[in-house]
């Protein structure tokens, strides 16, 4: 099943997103330890931001520049809000695009750190290759891709969520391994946090 802009917009106007309520902490503890480093990166662009919490929080970090891309009209509009009471709008721009799109307005190759909480897990089939490939497109060489996704074994599943999109065990590898060096941050079971750095060749 693919989740298309009307469910996320109906969820996003009433405020029921069950994700939308606090900054990743993974994002926060990556920040905090330093291992993301706003005086190192200096661009960063978050797939599927949703209503802007992790742009916002980044661009409040001093990251300089920190860009949102998401298909829904109604979450761009209230991450723009978002960053305009934060003070920081002039340092986060947003995009409404399809991630999936052959082009996708607004982003340029030479991200720093590219962030995808949840839109690469919302696809299948060519849709997530053309995902996976905009990642890789985005993130400079050396540059940092974190990636949050649903992973397990369908079949392990009871039947009412095997509707749901989620990622195979060791799909990543095949979807990244190629340009990333991988690693496995601790997460929630079923659920997969990977910081990869992109190799320089
Ligand atoms: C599970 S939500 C997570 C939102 C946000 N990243 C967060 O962590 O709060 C997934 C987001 O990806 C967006 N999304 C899903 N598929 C997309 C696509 N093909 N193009 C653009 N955005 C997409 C949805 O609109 C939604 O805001």
């Amino acid at each position: 099943m693919r989740l298309r802009p009307w469910f996320y917009n109906t969820l996003y106007r009433l405020k029921m997103a069950p994700w939308d309520k606090e900054v990743r902490p993974v994002l926060v503890e990556l920040v905090e330890t330093g291992r993301l480093d706003p005086t190192e990166i200096r661009a960063a662009v978050d797939l599927g931001c949703g209503t802007g919490a992790e742009v916002v929080y980044l661009a409040a970090q001093g990251f300089q520049r920190v860009d949102g891309v998401d298909f829904s009209p109604v979450a761009i509009r209230q991450a723009r809000a978002r960053a305009k009471a934060a003070g920081v709008g002039d340092r986060c721009g947003f995009h409404r695009a399809d991630l999936t799109a052959a082009t996708v307005p607004g982003l340029a190759p030479g991200y720093d750190l590219v962030c995808d909480f949840g839109a690469l897990n919302d696809t299948v089939g060519e849709a997530r290759l053309a995902v996976a490939a905009l990642i890789t497109r985005l993130c400079k060489p050396g540059g940092r891709a974190l990636l949050w996704a649903f992973q397990g074994d369908k079949a392990e599943l009871p039947a009412a969520a095997r509707m749901a999109p989620m990622i195979a065990p060791g799909e990543e590898k095949e979807l990244f391994g190629e340009t990333f060096d991988i690693e496995y941050l601790p997460t929630r079971p079923r659920t997969a946090m990977l910081l990869m750095t992109r190799r320089q060749s």
